[in-house]
């Protein structure tokens, strides 16, 4: 398909397609907090995405207020300064950001002021009349949630709330409350003032085009969800891993953890998109109406179940993606030295209904890790092998697989079986890829663009209503109470930049389970064996590659076994040990070792044991092998390289033929 013009399509043109699409009416948005990172990070490089796109109101203009001392004028440079840094506008366009700016205002103000509301209502009249607004108003709480309650007071106070032929919304980030008690108290205060149709609980996560395209997937294509259900699918996996640490909000984020942070909001919001019922229409009360359904289903842990079910991990010093030094989460900066927050944290859960009794949810997210990616995986169910009962094919059966690349590399992927062509019958993993970019014009979105455009237009399907807020924070509650009450003794248990404590690997049981290998490919071009591979070689072994990870002390081989793995060290140090117990070499990051297992059967000469915490990609001979058969040329090589590299003389129909069980 010929995408070239789409994606080159100018700025103004793409703006034009948009014009069909309703404008909001106009109204003023009030930014609580706007000197604060989120303003000038996301909502005003947003709102100007926004501009630019031709999707604001005609008539609209931003108040900031916070407490510090700034004037309109010094408000707008600040943030004119930032906004270069955050923007992900292509081409940034300073005329088209000078008409913006001068939208912009600046109100100082403490919150708990009664004498600021009344100081703001006045802004707000006068702004309404200089920029001919009327009476619409939208009021972003870009706050630390404590202060949540005390804003809706104020506004309250001053009569900021009431619509009179005009409308009044407030936009309350997450996470809303910090438990379930003092969700429900933040529910009650609000709607003590407000009514649920005036209040807009964001998650930016439904704001992404592609965590929406999961309900066109599902219910625009009459092809996977009749097989949406325990009959075929064997599990779910959803992860979101970031690579930065806490950054400057250790404050923040020591008082919440991962669980508050992301897992009670963004992975159960793509969890309820991915698993509710067909919703009736596509009305925002239906659509809440089946995620409330489904997050009612959730199985509520009991606290005995919380260590079989719930991982909670902690990063320690490691490596940044630049190469310089991590501090461990307890060093940093507004975080307490004996912290017991959690950084990262896998969860099991089960949904108790009909379509998904017997199908686990496994989700994980955290900091500090090797990769920044959001993805899903639906693994179906393995066919029947008696089919194939009396070929080679028999016991090559694998579960196939459906992965949602949410971001980066946004698309969709469904891995599956293919024949290998020849006289035999055997099978290899190949994959259908569908990547935006290649199909859509990629548009530079954050989420908080859709978001604030729908709140504008009074279309709250993307954000939450009170009963699912609350749902939410049910479902986690336990674990967080089981995790408050007993001190973590293994903290800190993974080092910054790598994938994770080793118990969360172990919750996916049993062993045909296993949490997806994101960005293998790389560590497979350091494999001394694979050099001068092609493309589509690397990429068919990425999709072989098992990740798994051991701590220091764990036997990683063991001698006198039969090897019939390949490793690939992506992070860590490990020692190799001889019959005597003495160590004979060692090995580190990009090493591999057990290449020789892939082309001989002997039994290991040596036991290697990890030093550190180990992070490494696995490639089975099984799986080897079956790539072998199609490639006689990379067979050849491979013959050669091994005579060359160690001495040994390899029968090519020997290895071909024997794919014996891999070491577990
Ligand atoms: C926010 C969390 O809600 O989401 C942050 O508070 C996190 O800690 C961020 O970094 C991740 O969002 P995204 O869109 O970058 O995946």
């Amino acid at each position: 398909m010929d995408n070239q013009g789409e994606q080159e399509m100018p700025q103004e043109l793409f703006s034009a397609l948009h014009l069909q699409e309703d404008k909001p009416d106009p109204c003023i948005m009030v930014i609580f907090g706007a000197s604060g990172d989120l303003t000038k990070r996301l909502l005003i490089p947003s709102l100007f995405n926004l501009y630019c796109d031709q999707l604001l109101p005609d008539s609209f203009a931003i108040l900031g207020m916070a407490m510090d001392d700034f004037t309109s004028e010094t408000f707008r440079d600040q943030i004119s300064e930032d906004v270069r840094k955050y923007s992900r506008q292509k081409q940034f366009d300073d005329a088209v950001w000078a008409d913006f700016c001068d939208k912009i205002h600046y109100m100082k103000g403490r919150f708990d002021d009664a004498n600021a509301f009344h100081q703001l209502k006045s802004f707000l009249q006068a702004l309404s009349g200089r920029h001919d607004i009327g009476g619409n108003m939208l009021f972003y709480m870009a706050t630390p949630p404590a202060v949540f309650g005390m804003i809706s007071t104020g506004l309250e106070s001053v009569g900021l709330n009431e619509e009179h032929d005009n409308w009044r919304r407030i936009i309350v980030e997450k996470p809303f409350g910090s438990d379930l008690a003092s969700a429900r108290d933040l529910n009650r205060e609000i709607l003590s003032y407000w009514k649920e149709t005036q209040v807009y609980r964001i998650d930016h996560y439904l704001g992404k085009e592609t965590v929406q395209n999961l309900l066109a997937f599902r219910f625009a294509n009459g092809m996977f969800e009749p097989l949406w259900n325990r009959n075929h699918i064997d599990h779910i996996q959803i992860t979101a891993t970031e690579q930065v640490g806490v950054e400057w909000r250790g404050g923040y984020y020591d008082k919440s953890g991962v669980i508050r942070d992301m897992i009670q909001n963004h992975l159960f919001q793509m969890m309820a998109y991915l698993c509710m019922e067909p919703p009736t229409s596509f009305e925002p009360e239906a659509i809440r109406n089946e995620k409330f359904k489904l997050l009612s289903a959730i199985r509520i842990m009991k606290p005995e179940d919380v260590p079989n079910n719930a991982v909670r991990g902690q990063y320690a010093e490691g490596v940044k993606p630049d190469g310089s030094p991590a501090k461990p989460y307890r060093q940093e900066h507004l975080v307490d030295p004996d912290s017991n927050t959690e950084t990262y944290a896998a969860l099991k859960l089960r949904i108790d209904n009909w379509r998904w009794h017997g199908v686990p949810v496994f989700l994980r997210s955290g900091k500090g890790l090797a990769t920044k990616s959001t993805e899903i995986v639906v693994q179906f169910r393995r066919a029947p092998e008696f089919t194939f009962r009396g070929t080679p094919a028999a016991d090559q059966l694998e579960a196939n697989q459906l992965i949602f690349r949410i971001q980066p590399d946004e698309g969709i992927e469904l891995r599956f079986l293919a024949k290998r062509p020849g006289p035999s019958m055997h099978m290899r993993k190949v994959n259908m890829n569908f990547e935006y970019d290649e199909a859509f014009a990629a548009h530079p979105g954050t989420g908080y663009e859709t978001m604030l455009h729908d709140c504008m237009r009074g279309d709250a399907s993307l954000f939450s209503r009170s009963d699912l807020v609350e749902t939410s924070w049910s479902i986690v509650q336990p674990v967080l109470d089981a995790w408050a009450s007993k001190k973590a003794d293994d903290f800190p248990n993974y080092p910054f930049g790598s994938w994770g404590p080793k118990a969360a690997f172990e919750l996916l049981s049993p062993s045909h389970r296993r949490w997806l290998a994101r960005k293998p490919r790389e560590a497979l071009t350091r494999v001394p064996l694979f050099e001068g591979s092609d493309e589509t070689m690397l990429q068919t072994f990425a999709m072989m590659l098992k990740p798994k990870v051991f701590n220091a002390g764990d036997k990683i081989t063991h001698i006198d076994s039969v090897g019939g793995e390949l490793f690939i060290i992506d992070q860590g140090r490990a020692e190799v040990i001889d019959r005597n117990g003495l160590v004979k070499d060692e090995f580190s990051d990009g090493q591999v070792f057990g290449e020789l297992s892939l082309l001989l059967t002997d039994k290991r000469q040596a036991t290697v044991r990890a030093l550190t915490y180990c992070a490494i990609y696995t490639l089975d001979k099984r799986d080897f092998c079956k790539v072998l058969m199609d490639r006689p040329q990379f067979t050849e090589r491979l013959m050669k390289v091994a005579r060359e590299r160690y001495n040994v003389i390899v029968d090519a129909t020997e290895l071909l033929a024997g794919e014996p069980e891999a070491e577990s």
